[in-house]
């Protein structure tokens, strides 16, 4: 059930003096129940992208393949895909429009035609999977919650279809640390289910911490994709419009002297570790910090 990208162009208000081409010949394959990090500037087309995945979008030019299903430009109805890849929209909390969260979550199981007893076993379910106590959310007006929590009910609003692929696009904008931390908790969580997940975000340090491997759109096209080792070895990240996340710098700053430090770290545990051969073999007092200090480690 890989989701494979062919040769796919999109432009947007095309054969118009308008005309804004923004894919150019993207090839990507994403095997099942991989989580894939998409990265790119601004306008780099992550978003256009992702809406092929779900048939929002149909391609101009090549292919879109989600398991047995091919969108080609010739293809007639976009709604191929909607029980096959969930999308959840940058800054989904616009489209909550219920009176309850409860009435918010059921309404795509209704409009999708699930069996009427099925209804409130699975919004319940999808609330505790975003974090979300039923009984105490489930008759609250969408509307009289913070920003977090709207968050959290616009995506049980996607999870709830239980579709075997998820995109996000930039799930954690406007979030809070704690906030964005319960979302990537997530996402890891749902590909250990064996979903398939795609995550477009400019949080560098979240997207590494949950994917299995990593996309970079640049002008039109995939610039890069592999594993974050791999992105690592890349030092000039900035031409794509991205800025390493502070902790792989601080690592990048220390490897400069030591080549060969691994630099492709998660978590300060994970940096804590390719540093502490290189602590351990440093004199016992520290050079103060400030200029000189510390930078011959
Ligand atoms: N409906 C539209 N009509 C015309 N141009 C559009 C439309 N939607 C997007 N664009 C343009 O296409 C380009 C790519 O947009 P897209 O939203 O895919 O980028 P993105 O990588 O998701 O950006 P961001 O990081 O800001 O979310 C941008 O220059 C944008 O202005
Ligand atoms: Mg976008």
């Amino acid at each position: 059930m890989t989701i494979r990208l062919r040769d796919v162009h999109f432009t947007y208000a095309a054969g118009t003096p308008w005309a804004r081409p923004v894919l150019k010949g993207i090839d990507l394959e994403v095997p099942a129940g991989e989580c894939l990090g998409i990265l790119g500037g601004n306008g780099s087309g992550k978003t256009t992208l992702v809406r092929h995945m779900n048939g929002l979008l149909l391609p101009q030019r090549g292919t879109v393949q989600v398991g047995e299903i091919t969108l080609t430009p010739k293809t007639k109805s976009s709604r191929l895909l909607s029980g096959e890849t969930g999308l959840v929209f940058q800054f989904p909390e616009k489209q909550l429009f219920a009176e309850t969260v409860y009435d918010d979550i059921a309404f795509g199981l209704e409009f999708a035609g699930s069996p009427a007893g099925e209804i409130p076993g699975r919004v319940e379910e999808a609330l505790r999977q975003v974090g979300l106590d039923p009984g105490t959310y489930g008759r609250r007006s969408p509307f009289s919650l913070n920003w977090g929590e709207k968050r959290q009910v616009a995506i049980a609003g996607v999870l709830v279809l239980d579709t075997p692929r998820l995109v996000f696009d930039e799930p954690g904008a406007g979030l809070d640390p704690a906030g964005r931390r319960r979302i990537t908790d997530l996402m890891r969580e749902l590909a250990g289910r064996g979903k398939t997940v795609m995550v477009v975000s400019h949080h560098l340090d979240d997207i590494f911490r949950v994917a299995d491997r990593l996309a970079v759109l640049g002008d039109g096209r995939v610039v890069f994709h592999g594993s974050l080792e791999e992105l690592c070895r890349h030092d000039d990240l900035d031409r794509w419009g991205l800025e390493w996340p502070p902790l792989i710098r601080a690592v990048k700053a220390v490897a400069a002297r030591h080549p060969g430090l691994e630099t492709a770290v998660r978590t300060p545990r994970e940096a804590a570790a390719v540093l502490r051969p290189l602590l351990q073999s440093a004199p016992s007092t520290p050079p103060p910090l400030g200029k000189g200090g510390l930078r011959g480690i």
